[in-house]
């Protein structure tokens, strides 16, 4: 059943704990990527437009209950009152005197920041207790922080057994519960997935619920490679499982039973040596079939670029999740980068499951020309598992 959302409650006059999800990447200080906050700004916009409390909270790194202040959130302060055009009060934090005082003295429309909730190690404990205090200062809880919804934290989920008003989600979580869930579930057809990564078994779950879905399933990255021994092939030296072959091997048995298309690469891209820190490799090739000794693969090649564009062009519903290759490194970025413009130039509903495939398809250019690019990173990965998230269980049904 569907979730309720902002628009299914009178939000006028009341305070909103809206749990966002503003784990952004910083350098020095400075937001590197805002990506995370500007997904936040129509929950938050419709919530001041709607003469509501907007009371912000949000995790941001790992700090382990620690007060540390390279983990403080003062610098989403000053990013979200310049995107939203008016004042958001930053509180030193997230619970206690200076929270209850703040919020108190707010307006209607008015917008305030707590300090991250992982200040305190009840947070990702559940702690009873401060999941009662969070939902002591609120009215209602809008969950809004699609990437931290697979954890069963206090500010996620735990608050919601406190809160006496609705429990609804905002915008955001809305919209990726469409298209990771409703648009991958009864998809326009054909239906290609592309997977890559490092590890099959990162993946494999992933794999199987999309068995279930797709017409077409498309393997990149160095997962890539453990299909291959799992085959017979020599791989040299590129990362590998060695006790995945099975599980590869019953994918690809499942895959055949259920009539789904699986495309392994044909050809990779090799280098002798790979120095991901210094981000340089030594010298390239183009191989079909076996990896030589002291060699490794790095990238798909070219042949296997086009049998995968060709596969992505013809598709009406395309999902993205993991690069192609080691991307980060220019040299090794061709196949993640030809992959991201046949996505993005194609005519299907292009949706990016999150994590290193938003950063890839960013790199490449080509992110304005997705349909959907998800904000999650763990959290998209389990939905696609069809796992239930906590952060979403925990909201009022329609
Ligand atoms: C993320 O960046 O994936 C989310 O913000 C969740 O962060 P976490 O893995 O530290 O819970």
């Amino acid at each position: 059943m569907a979730i309720k959302t902002v628009k299914d409650i009178n939000v006028s006059g009341k305070r909103c704990f809206v749990r966002c999800d503003f784990n952004v990447p910083l350098d020095n200080g400075v937001i590197t990527d805002p990506n995370r906050i500007v997904a936040a700004l129509p929950t938050i916009k419709y919530l001041v437009e709607n003469k509501a409390k907007v009371i912000l909270t949000s995790h941001l790194g790992r700090p382990k209950g620690q007060k540390l202040a390279e983990f403080s959130l003062a610098p989403v302060a000053a990013a979200l009152a310049e995107k939203l055009g008016q004042p958001v009060t930053f509180v030193d934090d997230c619970v206690g005197d200076k929270v209850n005082a703040a919020v108190a003295a707010m307006k209607d429309g008015d917008v305030v920041l707590l300090e991250n909730v992982r200040f305190y190690k009840g947070e990702e404990k559940n702690d009873p207790e401060l999941s009662k205090q969070f939902a002591a200062i609120a009215d209602v809880f809008v969950n809004d922080a699609f990437g931290t919804a697979h954890r069963a934290h206090s500010s996620t989920a735990g608050i919601a057994e406190f809160i006496k008003g609705d429990k609804v989600s905002g915008f955001l979580i809305e919209k990726e519960l469409e298209f990771l869930g409703d648009k991958t579930a009864n998809p326009d057809r054909p239906f290609t997935v592309i997977l890559g990564g490092a590890k099959v078994s990162d993946k494999i779950t992933v794999i199987d619920a999309l068995l279930e879905k797709a017409d077409t399933i498309l393997i990149g990255g160095a997962m890539a490679y453990t299909f291959a021994i799992a085959q017979g092939a020599k791989v040299g030296s590129s990362m590998n499982e060695p006790d995945k072959k099975e599980t590869a091997l019953s994918a690809l048995s499942k895959a055949k039973a259920k009539g789904v298309q699986f495309l392994l690469p044909v050809d990779h891209v090799i280098t002798d040596k790979l120095d991901f820190a210094g981000k340089a490799v030594g010298e390239l090739k183009v191989v079909e079939g076996d990896i030589p000794d002291g060699w490794m693969g790095i990238d798909i090649g070219p042949k296997t670029v086009k049998l995968y564009q060709d596969a992505i062009t013809s598709s009406k519903t395309v999902l993205w999740n993991g690069p192609m290759g080691v991307f980060e490194i220019k040299a090794c970025a061709v196949g993640t980068f030809a992959v991201a413009k046949a996505v993005a130039e194609g005519d299907a509903c292009s949706i990016i499951g999150g994590g290193d495939s938003v950063k890839a398809i960013k790199k490449s250019g080509y992110s304005d020309k997705v349909t959907f690019m998800s904000t999650g990173g763990g959290a998209s990965l389990e939905f696609l598992e069809g796992k239930v998230l906590p952060g979403v269980d925990v909201l009022d049904r329609k």
